[in-house]
């Protein structure tokens, strides 16, 4: 008999649910973008994106729940994500699986964002070689995971300042460029000289895993300010555009990638996979299979929609905790930040 898991996900700017099948299938991937929503701001404003979740958390169930063409009472648990994420926006997914598993007796699963993340490597390949290092590149987050077995996933790295996506964001908002600003950067670095600019990338040879992007940010300010922000912004021509896109994508690539190669030889993984809005990034995926220090190594990179931020990776990981009993109470708190392990997160 098949296990159908309803997965929903409203931890930031984007509402989704999904169905998924026996941890794996994904029936459906309903997933509404708040962008033109946040895009006057460049950033999210939690005010406007929980008042947002809140008008379509339901609907998008509803359609989610259609298109898998899936009644309630054939599921076998409720998941959703209650951590990390932006309090107002974590509730209001939480109150919308909170009711349906109280109208339907059905359990409600609590997932930890990061590691559904994390384990959207086993949905595409259940026999992943193990053990595996896990990179997870988004606005709000970027680490690196050391993966022992699906669900135990343990972080070995993070930023010590901004996100990778975030850094991109920044950069296309001083560059005049569209939001969200990883798309606009690598849809403008096209046809672009990488190596135009040379950005500074610290950390990048520190031993540990740690990353760090505000740096960069700035140097791309003082490139096109002077060092002490005197001169106004200059006016930038289609070709200064692109070969500044071109460089910066340049330089958080090389900085992702850089520590991941150092991740698995520090910890002798068998694969690697990434996951996170910043996982999209075609220069990233090419990379990464290009990388020298990779090869031997399983390199798994998810479909797009998977990558960004989805239902179906909360249900994919909420049909494992379920199976392992881990059910949570209807009196399941929010919380805005991670836990280390998925061994907490339960
Ligand atoms: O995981 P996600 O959808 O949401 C969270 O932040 O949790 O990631 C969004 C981030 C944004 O910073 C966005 O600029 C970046 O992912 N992003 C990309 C691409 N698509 C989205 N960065 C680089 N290249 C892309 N194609
Ligand atoms: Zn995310």
């Amino acid at each position: 008999m098949s296990i159908l898991v309803l997965g929903i996900e409203s931890s930031c700017d984007e509402t989704a649910a999904a169905v998924v099948r026996d941890g794996r299938e994904v029936l459906c991937n309903v997933v509404h973008s708040q962008n033109e929503l946040h895009k006057r701001w460049r950033g999210v404003v939690p005010e406007v994106a929980s008042r947002s979740h809140t008008s379509r958390i339901l609907p998008i169930v509803a359609q989610a729940l259609e298109q898998a063409q899936v009644r309630p009472g054939q599921l076998a648990a409720v998941a959703v994500t209650h951590r990390p994420g932006l309090i107002g926006c974590l509730l209001v997914g939480m109150a919308a699986a909170k009711s349906l598993s109280w109208l339907h007796g059905l359990p409600l699963v609590a997932v930890d964002h990061i590691q559904a993340h994390v384990h959207v490597a086993f949905m595409v390949e259940p026999a992943l070689p193990l053990p595996a290092v896990n990179l997870v590149a988004s606005g709000g987050h970027t680490a690196l995971y050391l993966v022992h077995e699906p669900g135990r996933a343990e972080r070995i790295g993070t930023t010590r300042d901004d996100a990778a996506g975030e850094a991109l964001d920044k950069a296309a908002a001083i560059l005049g460029l569209g939001y969200p600003g990883g798309p606009a950067i690598e849809a403008a670095a096209q046809g672009g000289d990488p190596r135009a600019v040379r950005f500074p990338l610290p950390l990048r040879h520190a031993e540990h895993l740690d990353f760090s992007f505000s740096g960069v940010k700035t140097a791309l300010l003082y490139h096109l300010r002077g060092n002490a922000l005197e001169r106004p912004m200059p006016a930038l021509d289609a070709a200064q555009v692109r070969d500044l896109a071109a460089s910066y994508q340049h330089a958080v690539v090389t900085a992702l990638v850089g520590k991941l190669a150092r991740a698995v030889r520090d910890v002798g993984a068998r694969a690697v996979a990434i996951g996170g809005g910043v996982a999209r990034n075609q220069l990233l995926r090419r990379r990464i299979a290009e990388e020298p220090a990779l090869r031997g190594v399983r390199v798994v990179f998810p479909p797009l929609d998977l990558c960004s931020d989805n239902g179906a990776m909360v249900a994919g990981l909420g049909t494992l905790l379920l199976a392992q009993g881990k059910v949570a109470d209807l009196d399941l708190a929010a919380a805005a930040t991670a836990r280390r392990t998925a061994q907490e997160a339960s």
